[in-house]
């Protein structure tokens, strides 16, 4: 069995971020989202894995090289334009060479793995398994209709949804989707949607499984999920201090501080990670916070958000809460007159100040 893990696509919905990363690649605890994936699979026992790839391909071929710091082999699939779900399905065709497969959308993440998942599907000769989870917002996802246990209807994004069960997005496939990806027509958004290719399988009477997932899983595209998976990633996490914590300074609860890492008169209170040679320097890191490596968080107070690599937030009186900080990225103050605001942002940014 090969492995399809899906990392193009736009991301506007995590804009300005995705205009110059990819949203796979954004840490979650500390670790890409497109990692988790990756070890899920390898411990599904899957060594073999396509990974589609769009306009940051170089990015995250950088990131994931050919797969040997998992022990696996990865081979990028180039897609020349995000076209779907299902397109990057027909893309694959050759790379898949007629083995079943498991297709993973790489900005998902699955907690407890998917091995029981896999070896469900290896076993029973079902052309395809879609799992399914109770959401609040089926409005946002594909959703599926069942007769029993039997999936009889999907629908992506539905106005009016007719069950709460929407498709997690991790999928298995026997080659007969490669059918259905070939006969398919592009929706009225343009796109090849995965849910008319396994709609075509259902209605050919092939064997489509559907499995109700009771673990947690969450699609990361917009920024309140993304900072709930790193809350719940965060929240497993063990306590361990590898850097540097001077007398004036208190770990309190889950911490991790990594190598290289300085914690000097400030508190930390967790589930909170910080990452290899960051400062933390008069400082107040509440739960729920991941900051990345290289970063300077000094005279301020930060609590449940994400901080990528190499930014500095310095100096401020209010504290920063439910943020997503990109890289390279400065937030501070000054004391220059006129008394004013001054942003420089890129496209699309958010910004909330305190009135
Ligand atoms: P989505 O989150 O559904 O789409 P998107 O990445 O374009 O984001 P947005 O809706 O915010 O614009 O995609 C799910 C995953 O599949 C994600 O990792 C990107 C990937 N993908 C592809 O690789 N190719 C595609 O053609 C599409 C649509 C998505």
């Amino acid at each position: 069995m090969k492995a399809l893990i899906l990392s193009g696509g736009r991301g506007t919905r995590l804009r300005p971020i995705t205009h110059t990363s990819a949203k796979q690649l954004v840490p979650v605890a500390n670790k890409p989202i497109l990692f988790y994936a990756i070890e899920a699979i390898k411990n599904a026992g899957i060594t073999d894995i396509g990974i589609i790839v769009g306009d940051t391909h170089a990015e995250i071929r950088k990131a994931c090289g050919d797969g040997a710091q998992w022990g696996v082999k990865i081979t990028y699939i180039p897609q020349d334009a995000p076209l779907g779900l299902a397109h990057a399905v027909k893309i694959s065709e050759e790379f898949m060479a007629g083995e079943s497969f498991v297709m993973y959308l790489g900005d998902n993440l699955v907690k407890d793995g998917i091995t029981t998942l896999v070896d469900e599907f290896r076993g029973q000769g079902y052309n395809a398994q879609i799992l399914l989870a109770h959401v609040k917002n089926p409005t946002d996802f594909g959703v599926a209709e069942l007769d029993g246990g039997r999936v009889v209807h999907l629908v992506e994004k539905p106005k009016e949804p007719k069950t709460d069960l929407a498709l997690v997005g991790v999928y298995m496939f026997d080659a007969s989707i490669f059918k259905a990806v070939n006969s398919i027509q592009p929706s009225a958004r343009g796109e090849l949607e995965i849910t008319d290719a396994i709609q075509y399988l259902i209605d050919n009477g092939y064997k489509v499984h559907s499995h109700v997932i009771a673990s947690w899983w969450k699609d990361t595209g917009k920024l309140e999920d993304m900072l709930e998976a790193n809350r719940i990633v965060l929240d497993g996490l063990e306590a361990l201090c590898e850097g540097d914590v001077d007398d004036d300074s208190s770990l309190l609860g889950k911490v991790h501080v990594a190598k290289g890492a300085r914690i000097v008169n400030s508190v930390v209170r967790g589930p909170a990670i910080i990452g290899e040679n960051t400062l933390v320097e008069n400082a107040y890191i509440g739960p729920f916070t991941s900051v990345y490596y290289g970063c300077t968080i000094k005279n301020c107070e930060i609590e449940h958000s994400i901080v990528l690599e190499r930014s500095e937030i310095v100096d401020l009186g209010t504290r920063v809460e439910d943020s997503l900080i990109g890289k390279n990225v400065k937030v501070g103050s000054t004391t220059r007159k006129p008394k004013a605001y001054r942003f420089m942002l890129g496209d699309n940014s958010e910004v909330s100040v305190i009135q």
